[in-house]
This record gives C-alpha cells, sequence and structure tokens, in this order.
C-alpha cells in the first residue's frame, strides 16, 4: 500500500458511532501499512436531503463538490457503513446521490468520471449477529453498477461491534484486525494493478 492514498468515509457520523471507529481503526492500519489515509466526515459536510428542487434552486451543494475533490485526490475508497434495516445509511447515499448529480463543466468532470474505475472497498459494523453484512451487498451493487467503482471482492462484516473495541478503540479481536487488514491489502493490491494497467497504457 505504500504511497496508496486512501479516503476513508463512514456512513455514520454520530457521536461513538462504531463504524467511525472501524473507520479508525482501518484508517491507522492503512497508514502503518504505508498508505497515506484522509477522512471525510459526511455530516460535516453541505449536503442536504436530495431533492430536485433543491437541485433547481441552488445547484449542487458545495459538500458533494468536496467529496468529488476528496475522491479525485485518492486511489482508492474505503466504506464503512452500518446497516439500517438491511440497507446501508441515508447519510452515505444520499452523499452519493447527489455526487452522481454534478455535471461536468470548465472547472471539473462530472461526478460519475470521478469514480469511474476507482477502487473501492467496504467494512461494515453492527451491534447484531450479522455485522451489516446486508447493507454491503446493496452498496456493492450500488457503487458497481451506478458509479462503475472496483469493488474488491474482499469485505468484512464486525458482528456484536458494540462489543469489539478496547478504551483506545482498537479491536480486541486479532483475527478481525487480520480481517480488516485482508480488505485493505486486496483494496491496496487491486489499486496498484489499475496504476500499473494506466502507466502502461499511457506509456
Ligand atoms: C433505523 C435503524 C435501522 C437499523 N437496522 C439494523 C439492521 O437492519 N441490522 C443491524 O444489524 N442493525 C441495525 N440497526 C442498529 C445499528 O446497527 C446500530 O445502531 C449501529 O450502532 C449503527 O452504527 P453506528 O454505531 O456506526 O452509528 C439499525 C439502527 C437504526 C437506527
Amino acid at each position: 500500500m505504500h504511497g496508496m492514498r486512501l479516503l476513508v468515509v463512514a456512513g455514520s457520523s454520530r457521536s461513538g458511532s462504531l463504524n467511525q471507529q472501524l473507520a479508525g481503526m482501518a484508517a491507522s492500519l492503512a497508514v502503518d501499512a504505508g498508505a497515506v489515509a484522509r477522512s471525510l466526515d459526511l455530516r460535516a459536510l453541505d449536503l442536504p436531503v436530495y431533492d430536485g428542487d433543491v437541485e433547481a434552486a441552488r445547484g449542487v451543494p458545495a459538500g458533494a463538490l468536496q467529496l468529488q475533490d476528496a475522491l479525485r485526490e485518492s486511489d482508492a475508497l474505503l466504506l464503512v457503513t452500518p446497516e439500517y434495516n438491511g440497507f446501508p445509511t441515508p447519510l452515505l447515499i444520499n452523499a452519493f446521490d447527489w455526487l452522481s448529480r454534478i455535471q461536468a463543466s470548465a472547472e471539473r468532470p462530472s461526478g460519475l468520471s470521478s469514480t469511474a474505475g476507482m477502487p473501492a472497498a467496504l467494512l461494515s459494523a453492527s451491534p447484531g449477529p450479522l455485522g451489516g453484512l446486508r447493507s454491503m451487498n446493496f452498496l456493492r451493487q450500488y457503487l458497481q453498477m451506478a458509479f462503475a467503482m472496483i469493488v474488491v471482492p474482499q469485505q468484512f462484516a464486525l458482528q456484536r461491534a458494540h462489543e469489539a473495541f478496547d478504551a483506545h478503540h482498537m479491536l480486541k479481536e486479532e483475527r478481525s484486525v487480520r480481517a480488516v487488514g485482508g480488505v485493505l491489502a486486496a483494496l491496496g493490491a487491486l489499486a496498484t494493478a489499475l496504476r500499473a494497467a494506466r502507466e502502461a497504457d499511457a506509456g
């Protein structure tokens, strides 16, 4: 993962979020493996609930442009999402729906062309026994089909996540750390292979 610029985005911004903790843990593992990790807090961005009237009145909000900038400045994306009734959270989907509304202009490419071909990986966390697994199935399909992202097959759902972290927000169980590391390694390998392919094409 040496030098890989990793963007880490969590699907929950609430204080004490288990997914934020997992995202933080994954970011520090990625940094240990040589990546440069950047976290983006979706709640801090200007991202009202998508509405065509809002878009007509004021255009795409600044938060969507900031998300696009962060993606364009990254080599790979790690999404860490809770499961709400089996589905990824509105916070996450709303942000990406807005991103998809950015049209190409003199200043920037379209939102969808910023994600096309970008490598991504998924983690989830839940207090429940499935760890939010179902949300990743939807998120994988959404990112691949609508955003043309390349999502690595490796993923990890942290079950009983409310008992999984120690006082330093580190995962207690070594096998969970290894599972997150495996997802990151797969993402790093894909990002490296895609960069090599691009360079070969350009060369
Ligand atoms: C509206 C709603 C629906 C939920 N549905 C599920 C669910 O389908 N499966 C599950 O494992 N947990 C579900 N939960 C519980 C979440 O996994 C739990 O609140 C978790 O801590 C949220 O992630 P966070 O800690 O990162 O905010 C739901 C919570 C909410 C608020």
